[in-house]
């Protein structure tokens, strides 16, 4: 079905059908038989699937990648698709517009995207109020929620803990994990925040914050794909000595290797040709530490990608782009074909 709607989705403007899908989404959201038809069409549930982590429980191991749900208008749509667990954002702790349009620019003979949206978002007290409604008419959402953290464009840099901050504490009661996101390529010098002086006064400022609440809540780090084995092992080591629950793995890259498209657009490249750098990411941090907790994501869009991640050590994994080539059905497909893998 999604076959026959794709070249007619694909020939508008690709912000513009995402506008268009989250608002569907955001309705079916709403509606209990909307997300009953959602449920029958593309959930696939098997307890076999279940995973235990961070003391949640994930219905399957493969999540919604944060950025696509930007200000959690969607979740119960998400749940009801077949997701194990939703992340949104990123949140900052100011509203803000992004970057001009165009910002999101499809590849389709490479299955990749670029975007540089730059943290278009409500900001984290709309966000705070949209999910008090939310958890107020339907309860907890039905699969473990992720809240991804940004810093605001307007932030300097050598303030950003402040913004990530104040996001966290408006935030707090919602979100079942927390991610600190320093790896998006679209917010002018953010991945500098992965340097480890920087990254040190960050991680401080928010474990800080955490271990003064009432309720532990696990807390991520999300990286790019273009850094340095030894800023890797440096983050490693961070994140061992702020005990950090877990690293996210990978954002987005600048890299451009593997392209058959002619594009020359700035931004994050995302899709298929991030596949092996994700992977490649994922063998390196498991070789490096071979406990910590890893979320994987880049390039993820069939049941042999999400085997493969479990197989190197990922404990769960994201997708984001493959929805956009595969839609709505992919997630039955990937959580019916774990199962008769394991079978
Ligand atoms: C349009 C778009 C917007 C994104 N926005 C965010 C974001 O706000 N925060 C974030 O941490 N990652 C963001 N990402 C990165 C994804 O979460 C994911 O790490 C990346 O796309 C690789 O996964 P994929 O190949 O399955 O898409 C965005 C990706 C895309 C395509």
């Amino acid at each position: 079905m999604y076959a026959l709607a794709k070249p007619l989705l694909f020939k508008r403007d690709p912000e513009e059908i995402h506008d268009l899908v989250m608002k569907g989404l955001a309705w079916s959201s709403r509606h209990p038989g909307a997300l009953r038809l959602i449920d029958i069409f593309c959930n696939y549930k098997d307890e076999r699937l279940n995973v235990p982590l961070f003391g949640l429980d994930f219905p399957n191991p493969i999540g919604l990648a944060a950025g696509f749900d930007k200000n959690a208008r969607a979740i119960n749509s998400w749940a009801a698709m077949g997701f194990g667990f939703v992340e949104i954002g990123s949140v900052t702790q100011h509203a803000q517009d992004g970057n001009p349009k165009p910002r999101l620019f499809r590849l389709p003979q490479d299955e990749a995207i670029i975007n540089r949206m730059g943290f278009n978002n409500a900001g984290a007290d709309a966000i705070a109020q949209k999910l008090e409604r939310l958890f107020k008419s339907w309860g907890k959402p039905k699969v473990p929620l992720g809240i991804n953290l940004g810093k605001s464009k307007i932030t300097p840099l050598e303030d950003a803990p402040q913004d990530y901050l104040y996001s966290l504490a408006k935030l707090w009661p919602y979100g079942d994990y927390f991610v600190i996101n320093v790896s998006s390529p679209n917010t002018p010098g953010l991945r500098k925040l992965q340097d480890r002086e920087s990254l040190e006064v960050l991680l401080k400022a928010v474990t800080e914050f955490a271990n003064l609440q009432e309720l532990a809540k696990p807390m991520l780090l999300k990286i790019a794909p273009d850094l340095s084995f030894e800023q890797a092992d440096e983050i490693l080591s961070l994140v061992e000595s702020y005990t950090l629950a877990g690293l996210i793995a990978t954002n987005t890259t600048i890299g451009r290797e593997n392209l058959v498209s002619k594009i020359d657009e700035a931004g994050g490249l995302s899709g298929k040709p991030l596949k092996t750098m994700s992977l490649d990411w994922l063998k390196y941090l498991r070789k490096q530490n071979q406990t910590l907790p890893i979320i994987s994501v880049g390039g993820i869009g069939s049941v042999k990608d999400v085997y493969e991640r479990l197989e190197a050590g990922a404990n769960l994994v994201q997708l984001y782009t493959s929805l956009i080539y595969e839609g709505p059905f992919l997630l039955k497909k990937l959580n019916k074909g774990l199962i008769e893998r394991k079978a």
